[in-house]
């Protein structure tokens, strides 16, 4: 059995490096808990609810944009970085929550989002009404358009939401947005943006915020130097080598040099952890100890429930960490995506991956192909169970402690991503993941707050409520519960090795202390190791692990 270092890391410093290991729940704050009745959920909704997080037992809450929005991004669109959306609270319940966290030991990770501003921040109005030419326009990416009076966009490039990069301002003139027309990219050549977002780290972090993640980090530094290469072209540029014109240029690594040594004034140092969408040898760069710290690992979420996917994901986190002397995070799902427990009871396509899969059958309001949903959510428990043993981090999107699945046929007018309606159809977007979450297994919005939920609860969410799995032993939330609570108690070291040899249904790993993770991926139930069952995501079988299950086992040496 080979040992392998997973980590490199020497020692771990009390109090610094909590976030190497962290469990770490994603609040989606407008669908988790709405105190006042308006159907948005906010932040004294999180304050109320914190005894969920700290029954729960996670480390740490990431808390998705609650700063001033008009939503057309579900908040992703910032009109001002400093405050907060008064529909969701005030900057005195924001420090509220903050207290309350860190009264239950949990820490808190704000999301900060760099790449662009929402078009009703007060510098892209300025932007606007300061004409072509002015100084103002040098904060945002402004061209001239092509053809007579500018009518043509200066190039064919697309947003990433669907439809063009471009939007018009009525003097010829054109603005970039990769994203919604509501969220124009920044420039971060201007050294009047760079020293805002220093201001903006400062802002939050002297208001007790531990850690940020930071929105599109691959992002911030493009190349639009002309002659505009077609977008056909550009969309061929492998993201291997740097040379995309939008992402993953070298220049953003001096940005968060920058950012490490404001991180660094701070005692202990603020954590942030990058959302970039880079090629997997190029992780490394972003969780790097003169960087962000962590980079996101997504390919789980993009991985099938099948034994080879699921070694071969390992395997290359676990390699990012020996590159990186940072821990890699591992993910069943987020924001952005399908929720993980519909995901693995949809059939497999050898043509697509497990994420793939899932967008179409979103196209089809969830009625084809037929997703088996008690076998979705049992995998995502046998799921849950492999990542919360693996070394480094574990990041758990809201609900998916419960089970709960996707909502794929939500009213086409409740619909509010972009995607949705920007795609023209080829895309069904991410409200069904988004939908508000249930507490209880009645009432108007399922105990979510006194008032309605946006978008609309379906009938069968009662199932899933907080109220009625904490009351159930074999419930996704009581397996969740027992597994963080024995994690806590288990091991900080970051030694990994595999038992099991990778053609095997069965994977078999173990970690220092004896804690022995099985998962069997099919076939017959198998026997486990001598010790003590201490968690499993199923009942046993006659003393057997039954397929589609994983078991943690305790193993004295
Ligand atoms: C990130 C967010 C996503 C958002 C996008 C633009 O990918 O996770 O929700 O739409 O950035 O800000």
């Amino acid at each position: 059995m080979a040992v392998m270092r997973a980590g490199g890391f020497p020692f771990l410093r009390e109090g610094v490096d909590w976030w190497r290991s962290a469990v770490v729940y994603q609040i989606y704050p407008r669908s988790f808990a709405d105190s006042d009745g308006d159907g948005i959920g906010d932040l004294p909704g999180i304050t109320s609810r914190v005894w969920h997080l700290a029954a729960l037992g996670v480390d740490a809450v990431w808390l998705s944009p609650f700063y001033p929005s008009a939503l057309a991004d579900g908040g992703y669109d910032v009109d001002d970085h400093r405050d907060v959306d008064p529909r969701l609270g005030t900057l005195a319940d924001f420090d509220d929550m903050v207290a309350a966290l860190h009264g239950a030991g949990l820490r808190i990770i704000a999301d900060i989002v760099p790449n662009h501003t929402s078009d009703r921040h007060p510098w892209f109005r300025e932007a606007l009404a300061s004409g072509r030419g002015a100084p103002e326009r040098e904060r945002y990416i402004f061209r001239d358009g092509r053809g007579p009076g500018g009518a043509e966009p200066p190039n064919d490039w697309q947003s990433g939401f669907g439809g063009p990069a471009w939007e018009p301002v009525g003097d010829g003139q054109w603005y970039f947005h990769y994203f919604a027309k509501e969220q124009p990219d920044l420039n971060w050549d201007d050294p009047g943006v760079r020293e805002d977002f220093r201001t903006t780290l400062r802002f939050w972090s002297d208001r007790g915020v531990d850690g940020f993640r930071i929105d599109v980090a691959h992002g911030l530094v493009k190349d639009l130097s002309e002659p505009f290469a077609p977008w056909s072209e550009v969309a061929e540029v492998t993201r291997a080598d740097g040379t995309h014109p939008l992402w993953d240029r070298e220049g953003v690594h001096e940005i968060y040099a920058d950012w490490r040594r404001v991180f660094d004034e701070y005692d202990p140092p603020r954590f942030a952890v990058a959302e970039a969408a880079v090629h997997p040898t190029r992780r490394a760069r972003y969780a790097s100890p003169e960087g962000l710290g962590q980079a996101f690992n997504f390919q789980m979420q993009e991985a099938g429930f099948q034994p080879d996917e699921f070694r071969a994901v390992i395997d290359a986190g676990l390699a990012d960490m020996r590159v990186s002397g940072s821990t890699t995070t591992w993910l069943l799902g987020c924001h952005d995506t399908l929720r993980v427990a519909t995901r693995y009871g949809l059939p497999r396509d050898p043509d697509l991956n497990s994420h793939q899969v899932g967008q179409r059958w979103l196209l089809t309001n969830g009625a084809e192909p037929v997703a088996d949903l008690a076998l979705g959510e049992r995998r995502a428990r046998a799921a849950a169970l492999v990542l919360l043993a693996l070394p480094g981090a574990t990041y758990v999107y809201q609900g998916d402690e419960l089970g709960l699945h996707e909502v794929p046929d939500l009213p086409p007018e409740s619909l509010q991503d972009p995607i949705a309606t920007r795609s023209r159809g080829t895309a069904k977007g991410r409200d069904g993941c988004r939908v508000p979450l249930p507490w209880t297994p009645d009432g108007p919005s399922f105990g979510f707050g006194p008032g309605g939920a946006q978008p609309p609860q379906p009938a069968w969410f009662g199932r899933y409520a907080v109220s009625v799995e904490a009351d159930d032993p074999d419930s996704t939330l009581s397996m969740y519960r027992r597994a963080l609570s024995l994690r806590r108690s288990l091991t900080s070291e970051e030694e990994f090795a595999w038992v099991s040899d990778p053609d095997e249904s069965v994977l078999h790993f173990v970690r220092p202390g004896g804690w022995h993770c099985v998962s069997n991926f099919g076939g017959a139930p198998v026997e486990l190791p001598h010790g003590t069952v201490a968690v499993s995501s199923v009942r046993l079988e006659d003393g057997r692990l039954p397929r589609d299950a994983t078991a943690w086992v305790l193993v004295e040496d």
